[in-house]
């Protein structure tokens, strides 16, 4: 190809890095001619899918040939119910990132600006610099979003505050009164974006009730995802929750059949198995706190995560360490682009998968 054409790629697009996806199992079998892989690389439900969504599978083989229904009626009377809103305070995405995309493309240009925390989820980059726009990165502070910080950073440009609560990959998370603060203190013309990806996860009493917050700010969108707790990451679908003058705005943006029939019918059966969120969140919390202490053990520096993961530093080189464990059928993350280079994350599995996990790695440190 021409490379006169890249001459025209828009400047936040030309030193923009691609989002790494974690290496999916068949690919690491291939490359390295292994029969047992496991993956704790990509924050999933290490109990899969929630056996009522996957009992539908079942009797799926009707409507293939019909677009979806491109209002989720029903799957937003699900979540409406499920969250004590309405369905005008709901829009789907094909996964949360493209709510947050959406965001985006609706409020950035190259005129603007959004601010997320240094060491925050990566796609508030990819997004914003592909509106043309500017990202201002934070500080954090003992690794997490230092919302008292972001006024500072406001000018008349700002358009979007990214917050991810809880932050991936740092496992950190805000308040609800430190978010209240926030919130209280900028103007009204920004957008507030808090991403509650792993929402269900977290276990703490000052952690943010998103509905008394949506009640009083609408400048605020909170975002949430299938992928996690519901374990449907593979078939692409979350959700944003805001005002419905702000819902109305991100529909023109949208693309016509966003979310598939099979992804909609799916997340809602997902959304009304409470025994399946119950087991994972308590398979988590047990299993989490093995991994802490069994890393801790190791003589490795965790920070301590309310999510679904855990990012430790040791004294290694992340991307080195990745790639041997891989080679070992052990898929993790390496986190070198969140200017985290001597650290790993890991997802954390069943028991039997934590245990492989940490015997590969102490034979490597
Ligand atoms: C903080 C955070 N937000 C959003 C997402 C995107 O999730 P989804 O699969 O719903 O697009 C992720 C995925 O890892 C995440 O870590």
């Amino acid at each position: 190809m021409s490379l006169e054409l890249l001459k025209n790629l828009n400047p936040g697009i030309a030193d923009l890095h691609p989002y790494e996806p974690g290496r999916s199992i068949d690919e690491v079998m291939l490359e390295y001619g292994l029969t047992e892989v496991i993956k704790l690389a990509s924050n999933e439900n290490p109990l899969g899918a929630s056996p009522k969504a996957l009992s539908l599978l079942k009797n799926s083989s009707k409507g293939f040939h019909l677009y979806p229904d491109g209002n989720g009626t029903k799957l937003k009377k699900v979540i409406a119910t499920h969250e004590k809103l309405s369905s005008e305070n709901i829009i789907l995405g094909n996964g949360s990132n493209e709510v947050l995309e959406l965001a985006a493309r609706a409020f950035l240009n190259p005129e603007s600006s959004a601010i997320a925390s240094c060491h925050a989820f990566a796609v508030y980059k990819i997004v914003t610099q592909s509106s043309g726009a500017t990202l201002i990165e934070v500080p954090t502070k003992n690794w997490g979003h230092d919302l008292q910080e972001f006024p500072q950073h406001i000018s008349s440009e700002t358009k979007i505050i990214f917050i991810a609560n809880p932050n991936n990959p740092t496992g950190t998370y805000n308040t609800h009164q430190e978010v209240y603060d926030l919130l209280a203190k900028i103007p009204a013309s920004i957008l507030v974006v808090l991403d509650c990806a792993y929402f269900e996860y977290v276990e703490k009493c000052d952690y943010v009730d998103p509905l008394a917050l949506l009640a009083e700010f609408d400048n605020l969108m909170v975002t949430k995802s299938f992928s996690k707790i519901h374990g449907l990451a593979s078939v692409r679908i979350g959700y944003g929750l805001s005002n419905p003058a702000l819902i109305e705005v991100l529909n023109r943006v949208r693309q016509p059949f966003n979310v598939n029939a099979l992804a909609q019918d799916l997340a809602c059966a997902a959304l009304e198995d409470k025994e399946h969120s119950q087991k994972s969140i308590h398979l988590n919390r047990i299993e989490g706190l093995f991994l802490l202490n069994e890393l801790t053990n190791l003589g490795l520096e965790c920070i301590p995560s309310v999510g679904n993961f855990i990012s430790f530093k040791g004294e290694f080189n992340g991307q080195e360490t990745f790639k041997k464990l891989m080679a070992r059928g052990v898929i993790v993350r390496p986190i070198d682009l969140y200017d985290m280079p001597n650290f790993l994350r890991v997802t954390i599995g069943t028991h039997d998968e934590n245990l492989r996990f940490l015997e590969e790695l102490a034979l490597l440190l």
